[in-house]
């Protein structure tokens, strides 16, 4: 009922009177009353004026199940929504739930992970209060070979979901955000989201698949170590942005890039507009394979999305996304 409120208060330009409350929601006033004082409790500035009901004249940034829930607009993606003030990582959680059958869609969030983790156990900073640390749980009917293209899908997501947010209140002037192959998010030629995809198979099937992304949306200072190489929406713009309203925004980005995916389980239907977000793209990059590294053009990705890269001799050899790692040559991208 919480989320209902908070629509319907959000939504609505004006005062919403407490009996055209009741009357959508089918709840007595005490009951509206008392949501209306937990809102308030919470951090919403909610003002009631007598003969004209109420109007929300303040969000808290908050990232909570409401909040989220009550600016979501899909079907499946993040339709169960689980957000934990602490947790050592929303994908360890969200790989808990999947075993306890929670369903394909469920978003996992928190304000703050003991334990967050980045890719090959490296880990991923993640102070209160001021990112997006989120994973969805996905039960997908696909080939396992094919999981890695999530990755992609996500990525062509989130950037898409931080690209309308940044234009809603910028307009023209919005920086873009891109995507560096496989699993980060750039801002301005800095990392401003990475992306780890875990899964859980048997021999020829997923039992399910954890997609985490942290978002450095309001983050004001990094730790020393990535203070020269990462980015947040807030440190290039100036402006705070509501972490529940790009959470929502992602969930429906992701929903129908993830539909698009699903129909040919390959990303031939996807490739234009990743390669329009692409950083890497006609760029020479460094690839770091395990033991072997190399440095070419980036072409592009091919329909599998792997990088296609053309090295120096004319040879275009194609990247997987597993253990390799792309760099520019002179620096992040
Ligand atoms: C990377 O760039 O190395 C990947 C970072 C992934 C971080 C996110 S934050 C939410 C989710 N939970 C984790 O422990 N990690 C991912």
């Amino acid at each position: 009922m919480k989320e209902k409120i908070l629509r319907i208060l959000r939504e609505a330009e004006d005062y919403v009177s407490g009996q055209e409350l009741c009357e959508l929601l089918g709840v007595s006033r005490t009951a509206v009353w008392k949501v209306i004082v937990q809102l308030k409790e919470e951090g919403y500035q909610i003002e009631g004026v007598k003969n004209r009901g109420y109007i929300v004249t303040a969000i808290p940034d908050v990232m909570t199940e409401a909040e989220i829930g009550s600016r979501l607009h899909t079907s499946v993606m993040g339709q169960c929504c689980i957000c934990c003030k602490e947790v050592d990582s929303t994908n360890n959680r969200a790989k808990r739930l999947a075993d306890e059958g929670k369903p394909h869609g469920t978003l996992v969030c928190a304000e703050h992970q003991t334990g967050g983790k980045g890719r090959r156990g490296r880990s991923w900073s993640s102070p209160p209060g001021e990112a997006i640390y989120m994973s969805l749980l996905l039960r997908p009917d696909i080939n396992p070979t094919h999981t890695s293209m999530l990755t992609l899908v996500m990525g062509l997501a989130a950037a898409k979901a931080c690209n309308q947010v940044l234009k809603r209140r910028l307009g023209e002037k919005a920086p873009m955000v891109q995507v560096k192959w496989p699993n980060d998010l750039v801002l301005e030629g800095r990392k401003l989201a990475g992306i780890l995809t875990e899964l859980s198979t048997e021999v020829d099937y997923i039992n399910h698949v954890v997609i985490g992304i942290g978002i450095n949306v309001n983050t004001q200072a990094f730790p020393e170590e990535i203070a020269a190489t990462a980015n947040s929406m807030r440190l290039a713009t100036g402006q705070i942005f509501s972490r529940a309203e790009l959470t929502a925004c992602c969930m429906e980005r992701f929903e129908e890039c993830y539909e698009i995916f699903s129909r040919t389980e390959d990303l031939s239907a996807l490739k234009e507009e990743y390669e329009s977000l692409l950083v890497n793209k006609d760029r020479q990059v460094k690839v770091l394979e395990p033991g072997h590294a190399y440095i070419g053009q980036a072409l592009g990705i091919n329909e599998s999305g792997e990088l296609l890269v053309k090295k120096e001799d004319g040879q275009v050899l194609a990247v997987y996304a597993g253990e390799v790692s792309v760099r520019g040559i002179y620096g992040y991208v």
